[in-house]
């Protein structure tokens, strides 16, 4: 393989050109108007997503590996996630996209002046296989499925040019026998995030898991049903968040002359009922589980239909083997701006078999987001520790617009249950054996 010739410096320098090419490609087609303006409470103007992945690699790959002090001390405040929240961060004198464009080019010049006498193979573990330069990558990887989030919600469209998904096989909606055991879950080959470790083993009860994700079919029976309109199918924090929202589908869905169609980035197209539902809060995951008979898997629950090899006896990377995400396998990548039908990934398959667990939809599990047991923040606490509580759900999987990287099955994603701009689905288990 070329891959493993390459040096490993060089290959840093490609992969951090390669995060950067994504995002400005992404922002190419949008006028320096839309760009500066916040269009919604929820995302960020799109020009701060641009520079707050700079300012964060001038922090972790200039600052703290030369201990050198930010560029622009005002920056280093204005575009801190913390320091301002997204309602407010329209209201911020920031950089245009010409400022930005010259300011991530010096960051990204001093970034590589010290990856080029950087010690790869030092004991400071930011260094160490490149740990810091991972991570500064796959920050800008989620930085990316952030703003396609914000570009959907775009005033007049973002319509970008989409390529035909493949096409789905004629599939059973069925599900696939977990047996009780106790199984390995978690990692720590897969730096750089903390929250992903320590590896550990967890004891589960027999389930059975949907091998698709729930489908814009299903969850249209549901509604058919009265799923929205049920109070006993919704949890007590469900049915006042319905009553104050007056939500009746999912999020960009719309009823016209019959029909429902959903917006995708601008473009109104009929709703594809073979594919996986997106744009569903927890609390509708939720509600549909119930009608279904049914409930939300654990995160573990998730992690062990996706990664687990019985035969092998031990876990995948991903659900089809240790090898990276290709479009045969997958929906990643942004590749189709949206989810594909259920069954066009056999090859995807996990060793379960259950399909379509990497990419498409990122997943709802009833698990609260929190620590594994010795957990370590590092290198800060601000990535995950702060976040862990019972106000925000995990979400594993990934969408079919996060980038490969994101794609591992120990990944753990996680957000309030209220949230539905984000790109997410759901499928559900059932516990015991068939
Ligand atoms: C893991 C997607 C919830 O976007 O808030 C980006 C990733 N952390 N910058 C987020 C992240 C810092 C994070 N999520
Ligand atoms: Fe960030």
């Amino acid at each position: 393989m070329i891959e493993s010739v390459i040096d490993p410096k060089e290959r840093i320098a490609l992969d951090l050109e390669e995060a950067r090419r994504r995002t400005t490609d992404l922002l190419a087609p949008v006028d320096d108007r839309r760009l500066m303006a916040q269009h919604n409470r929820l995302m960020s103007p799109l020009v701060w997503d641009y520079a707050h992945v700079g300012v964060y690699e001038e922090l972790w790959l200039v600052n703290q590996l030369s201990g050198t002090p930010p560029m622009n001390e005002g920056w280093l405040h204005m575009y801190d996630a913390f320091e301002n929240p997204r309602a407010t961060r329209g209201d911020l004198p920031l950089m245009d996209r010409r400022q930005v464009g010259e300011y991530r080019d010096e960051v990204r010049r001093r970034a590589l002046e010290i990856l080029d006498k950087a010690d790869l193979t030092s004991s400071n573990p930011l260094l160490r296989d490149g740990y810091v330069y991972e991570m500064v990558v796959q920050h800008e990887h989620q930085h990316d499925e952030t703003i396609l989030q914000a570009l959907q919600l775009l005033p007049g469209g973002y319509c970008p040019a989409v390529p035909t998904a493949p096409s789905g096989r004629a599939v059973t909606l069925d599900m696939v026998s977990v047996p009780a055991g106790q199984y390995p879950v978690g990692s720590e080959r897969h730096s750089p995030w903390d929250n992903e470790g320590p590896a550990h083993e967890v004891e589960l009860s027999a389930y059975r898991i949907d091998r698709f994700p729930v489908t814009n079919g299903q969850f249209w029976e549901f509604m058919e049903d009265g799923g929205y309109t049920r109070r006993e199918l919704w949890s007590e924090a469900g049915w006042a968040w319905l009553q104050t929202s007056r939500v009746t589908a999912p999020k960009y869905w719309g009823l016209e002359h019959g029909e429902w169609l959903s917006d995708r980035f601008g473009l109104l197209v009929p709703v594809e009922w073979d594919r996986p539902v997106m744009h569903v809060c927890y609390h509708e995951a939720e509600a549909y589980a119930r009608w279904a008979g049914k409930r939300l898997p654990t995160e573990f629950e998730w992690e062990v239909a996706a990664s687990w090899d019985p035969e092998a006896g031990r876990t995948r990377l991903y659900p089809w083997g240790d090898e990276s995400p290709t479009r045969e396998r997958a929906n990643l990548d942004q590749w189709l701006y949206g989810p594909s039908p259920v069954g066009a990934y056999p090859q995807g398959a996990s060793a379960l078999g259950c399909e379509q667990m990497v990419g498409e939809v990122w997943e709802w599990t009833s698990t609260d987001f929190g620590g594994y047991p010795g957990f370590v923040a590092f290198p800060y606490a601000e990535y995950s520790e702060v976040f862990f509580g019972p106000e925000h759900k995990v979400l594993r999987g990934a969408s079919w617009a996060a980038r490969p990287s994101v794609g591992r099955v120990t990944f753990r994603n996680w957000d309030y249950p209220i949230r539905r701009q984000i790109f997410a689905g759901f499928r559900c288990v059932i516990d015991g054996e068939a």
